[in-house]
């Protein structure tokens, strides 16, 4: 439960700090508090307790700041000031209550209010049957990430620098550290790093680079905008990723650089990849677009091949506020050559040797990302507790001869999405599932190589079968860090009851 603590708590909690129920409640992370940071100077006085008091207060607890639209608002409200902004804070935040130890003071207002005591009962409170499970439900880690958020975001509206600039270079500094590479590059969205990486290896017309047919548009869209022709090899049947078995077959000598997808959030298996391109002269960019914080054999995703391309869409397991991406790499000459294409080819400033476009990162963007990047590993290790618990329910559930469970083949996945197969009865299994308010998708209902834009390409159906009949039967649950034990077993009951009718 976010609950906002009544200034009449925070005065009696600074006055008797080793006796606060509600603190300890959220100290024990059974519910979050919020202080308007309004209240601040008036319980300050109140209380007659020192800033330092204060301070210790918000080892516990965070500070929500109201806009200056909503000040002036509740200015103009013919309520006490105090009590429509808490009441006004918690509306506009998506809070559950406002804890206080005189409810009635808020009665004429839309709100919960509820004393210690209330709060304690209802945390206590058995849960209620499960009314809904998102897919994602991107707001829902809002309160966690807001206060680091406010704090890069406010400081780059302070100092104008909105593209580019210092705080692209402290996320690009701070990727580069998580993903174990040298070098990073933030640009605009995953499809441009993507693009910008097959521009620094100079890809162009009458190229042919080898990629996966089963994966998002993205990755051979961006072969066909650098020039060059995608070559498709199909899937691994249990990984979903390319079939490194198939790949040399398809190398010719127009051939430049292979795009290994690490789809769903596993790598693909790299080491013979890295072989044969080493064999043949090919570059390798990793599409890491899924796959943050994933490893291979011990070696981070975007740190393996040449290049590493990453997505901040804000689905994506580090997702920012918007669009943005960035390159990893090792390589001091591609690097260089990043960060001018990144800005029309330009350096110096307005003079253009290569051809270039505008790949860059705005600075709002790239303080999301950053301010996100402190609670990755936690949304990490959630996902993968999640994926256990599904494997877990699953295994119980007499659902085998018709669920096939993701297997994690390379240790290190990390669930950007938990995709089961369903066999023929895929379509309807979404359909019942919706109905039942459990989010759900198909990623992806037509592979590459049959989508129209492709045509030209010469491909039929039965070309890629492994890819055609994971677009037939997979279907993906959801798997982020807000989804509880609670909801997936909701989950699994209904997959149950869809299949065995029970
Ligand atoms: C595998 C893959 N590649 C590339 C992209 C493109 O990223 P973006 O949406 O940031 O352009 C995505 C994102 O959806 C993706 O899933």
């Amino acid at each position: 439960m976010q609950i906002l603590l009544d200034a009449d708590y925070l005065i009696q909690t600074l006055k008797n700090m080793a006796d606060s129920a509600v603190l300890n409640l959220c100290r024990q992370k059974r519910c979050q508090g919020w202080v308007a940071s309004t209240s601040i100077p008036v319980v300050l006085q109140e209380a007659g307790a020192s800033e330092k008091d204060f301070q210790s207060l918000l080892q516990d607890l965070a500070v929500l700041t109201p806009t200056a639209h909503d000040i002036t608002l509740a200015l103009g409200s013919d309520k006490p000031f105090a009590k429509d902004m808490a009441a006004r804070l918690v509306e506009a935040n998506g809070l559950d209550a406002v804890v206080t130890l005189s409810p009635e003071n808020y009665s004429d207002l839309k709100v919960e209010a509820l004393t210690p005591e209330q709060l304690q009962e209802k945390l206590d409170a058995p849960p209620g049957p499960v009314q809904e499970v998102r897919l994602l439900d991107i707001t829902a880690s809002y309160h966690q990430i807001l206060n680091a958020v406010e704090k890069e975001m406010a400081e780059t509206i302070r100092s104008g620098y909105f593209i580019l600039g210092p705080k692209v270079a402290q996320l690009e500094e701070r990727m580069a550290e998580y993903c174990q590479t040298k070098y990073a590059v933030g640009v605009s969205s995953g499809t441009d790093a993507l693009l910008i990486a097959l521009m620094a290896l100079g890809v162009g017309p009458g190229d042919e680079v080898i990629t996966s047919p089963y994966t998002f548009f993205a990755t051979a869209g961006s072969i066909i905008r650098a020039g060059a022709k995608p070559v498709f090899v199909d899937i691994n049947d249990i990984t979903f990723n390319i079939k490194p078995e198939h790949i040399e077959r398809c190398i010719t000598s127009n051939t430049k650089a292979i795009i290994p997808v690490h789809l769903y959030g596993q790598c693909s298996d790299m080491d013979p990849i890295l072989q044969l391109a080493e064999k043949k002269g090919l570059a390798v960019i990793e599409d890491a677009a899924q796959a943050i914080g994933s490893e291979y054999k011990g070696r981070p995703a975007g740190s393996i091949g040449d290049m590493g391309c990453f997505s901040f869409f804000p689905a994506k397991n580090l997702g920012g506020f918007g669009d943005g991406g960035l390159v990893t790499t090792n390589s001091k000459e591609l690097y260089e050559q990043l960060k001018i294409i990144r800005v029309h080819g330009s350096e110096p400033k307005y003079y253009h040797k290569v051809m270039g476009g505008n790949f860059r990162l705005d600075a709002l963007q790239a303080d999301v990302v950053t301010a996100k990047l402190g609670f990755l590993e936690g949304w990490t290790e959630k996902r993968r507790k999640n994926a256990q618990t599904y494997h877990q329910l699953f295994k119980n559930s007499a659902l085998n001869p018709f669920v096939q469970l993701p297997p994690e083949v390379f240790p290190g996945h990390v669930y950007n999405q938990y995709v089961i197969r369903a066999g023929n009865r895929r379509d309807e299994l979404r359909t019942f599932l919706h109905e039942k308010r459990i989010g759900c998708e198909i990623y992806y209902p037509i592979p590459l190589h049959l989508q129209d834009c492709f045509q030209s390409l010469g491909h039929k159906s039965g070309d890629f079968p492994e890819s055609e009949k994971a677009a037939r039967e997979t279907l993906a649950l959801p798997i982020s860090h807000e989804v509880n034990r609670t909801q997936q077993e909701y989950v699994v009951a209904m997959i149950q009851q869809f299949f065995l009718g029970e």
